[in-house]
């Protein structure tokens, strides 16, 4: 029998499955292997489940804790993101505005980007998922379920009930964001947000940059207009102007 690799060992204790090991092994690198077996003997997750989501920049899977807690673990793809985008948002943030000669620093520099968002967002009182952990590519985190344990829809396939109410949590997430965490999200859109049997969840903040961020008023004029436009087609009429009134009158009430 041919001897076992390091990450064939590595791969064991977090993908019990075999068929699904080979795939990870396929698709993921060295590095990335090395960051996930680090993470889960660590104990923020034991083993992944299965793969809730493969987008353009990360996937995304539902893992387990050992004492039974979903997380949701997110592993950024190193060779197929956008690094000229990413390099946008960081270079702007001065958290972030270090000079990275690699697309594999870029990456890990916006995993640890939206680690850091998730916490200063749920500190300014926005519902999203607590960060846990991140280690390079790699950021676990509560994972959002619906009743059954699935993950929550997305917005654009479940749409809420009550719209109007709907739209008061969303303007009350751009308020705590622009005036509680000083962040601008600079990626609203009903892809982003989970409705979890009718509570809104905010996700995916790698890009939220700090207000002082020199295109942090153009994100932010974007993201009012996605969330108008969002409600409006809907058959809730908001025009981005009536919604940046909303929003500074939600000042006072935060
Ligand atoms: N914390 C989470 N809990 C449950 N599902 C999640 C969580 N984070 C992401 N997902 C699922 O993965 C999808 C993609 O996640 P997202 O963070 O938007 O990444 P991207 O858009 O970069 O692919 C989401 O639409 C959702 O279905
Ligand atoms: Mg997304």
């Amino acid at each position: 029998m041919p001897k076992e690799s390091r990450e064939e060992f590595s791969l064991r204790k977090f993908v019990p499955k075999e068929e699904q090991r080979k795939t990870f092994a396929k698709v993921f690198d060295k590095g990335t292997i090395e960051a996930v077996h680090s993470l889960s003997t660590k104990g923020h997750f034991d083993v992944l489940e299965h793969v809730v989501s493969t987008g353009k920049e990360a996937h995304v899977f539902r893992a387990r804790d050992q004492a039974g807690n979903s997380r949701a673990v997110k592993i950024y793809k190193i060779k197929a993101s956008d690094f000229n985008r990413m390099q946008r948002y960081l270079e702007g943030d001065i958290r972030f505005k270090q000079v990275r000669k690699n697309k594999q620093d870029i990456v890990f520099a916006w995993t640890k980007k939206e680690f850091k968002n998730l916490l200063l967002m749920n500190k300014a009182g926005i519902r999203c998922p607590m960060p846990i952990a991140f280690q390079k590519n790699v950021l676990v985190m509560e994972f959002i379920a619906d009743a059954k344990g699935n993950a929550a829809p997305q917005l654009k396939e479940a749409k809420p009930r009550d719209l109007k109410k709907a739209y008061e949590t969303i303007v009350g997430f751009l308020a705590r964001l622009l005036y509680n965490a000083g962040l601008v999200y600079a990626d609203f859109s009903e892809y982003n947000i989970l409705n979890k049997d009718e509570e809104l969840v905010l996700i995916d903040a790698g890009q939220a940059v700090l207000t002082t961020h020199p295109e942090s008023e153009a994100f932010f004029e974007r993201d009012v207009r996605n969330v108008a436009r969002y409600f409006s087609k809907q058959g809730l009429e908001k025009s981005p102007g009536e919604m940046k009134g909303d929003n500074k009158a939600e000042k006072g009430k935060i």
